[in-house]
């Protein structure tokens, strides 16, 4: 395999709104879409960018997107491999099945993308061995000016390049899949929906399940009654204080059900 430098060709490609503040980056890397000033951006390094924006593309994380709430960009892996065939992979040192993704390629790939990144953006890899992905870490990514994530594929990435560039590792759950993509669509659309103004209603993100440490209520609508099967009385009187007490007793009621975790430190929160 041949080791011989690649000329990178546009790797670097953004997604929604029109450029209206000059990127540090190369001109000749950029496509003609850069930075929004002070907008919160996703940067995504992936062999497969034309996954994106894929679902987050859609609705209102798409309108979003559109209207410059947001930002995406990816940057293509594969522009960083090297040889003829631009390969990004090799066999894992010390033997073993599948192939790994190489440090100096992925490396070149994450100096890349972080050119001229100022602020609090997180450089994130997807990983099943990461810390499980929940709301409080979404809150905080939305908090910040962006993120970095790292799509892997393969038997995964070069240890060295998590250790050398302080890399944290986030998980999609207890499960292995055959690329990160998914789980950085997961982790963009939950965050991208905190951002102010992507939802119409910011209220219901404050009511919303994991939002007070709870599972949140059932949740009905029209008709009154389906396949014999009515609304309960409560949510159909009228009074609020009542449904409000019924909304907290349900929603308590199903947390200690289904998440006694998270009843265990919903309990201790609150003997505080
Ligand atoms: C086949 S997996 C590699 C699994 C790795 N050999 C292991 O056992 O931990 C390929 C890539 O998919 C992504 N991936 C797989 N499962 C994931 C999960 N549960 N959460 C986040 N990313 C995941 C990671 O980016 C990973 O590098």
């Amino acid at each position: 395999m041949s080791d011989e430098k690649p000329t990178t060709n546009a790797p670097t490609k953004s997604h929604g709104r029109k450029a209206i503040h000059p990127s540090f980056k190369p001109r000749e890397l950029m496509t003609p879409t850069p930075d929004l000033v002070g907008v919160w951006k996703a940067r995504i390094i992936t062999l497969f960018p034309t996954a994106f924006p894929g679902v987050l593309g859609e609705s209102l994380t798409g309108k979003a997107l559109q209207e410059g709430l947001w930002q995406l960009e990816t940057t293509d892996l594969r522009q960083f491999g090297v040889g003829k065939h631009r390969n990004v992979d090799d066999t894992p040192a010390g033997g073993g099945a599948g192939m790994v993704l190489r440090a100096d390629v992925l490396g070149e790939a994450i100096e890349h993308t972080m050119a001229g990144v100022q602020g609090n953006t997180p450089l994130i890899y997807l990983s099943p061995r990461g810390r499980p992905m929940d709301q409080a870490m979404m809150q905080q990514l939305a908090h910040a000016d962006g993120v970095t994530l790292i799509c892997g594929r393969f038997e995964g990435v070069d240890e060295r390049v998590i250790e050398h560039y302080g890399i944290q590792e986030v998980s999609l759950g207890d499960f292995v899949m055959t690329g990160g993509e998914i789980a950085a669509q997961a982790l963009i659309d939950a965050t991208v929906r905190l951002i102010p103004g992507v939802l119409g209603n910011q209220a219901s993100t404050e009511e919303e399940s994991f939002s007070s440490g709870l599972l949140e209520h059932p949740q009905y609508t029209r008709p009154a009654e389906w396949k014999g099967r009515a609304i309960p009385d409560v949510l159909m009187s009228g009074h609020h204080g009542k449904v409000a007490q019924w909304r907290r007793e349900m929603s308590e009621k199903l947390t200690q059900d289904r998440r006694p975790d998270l009843w265990d430190a919903h309990q201790a929160k609150s003997g505080d």
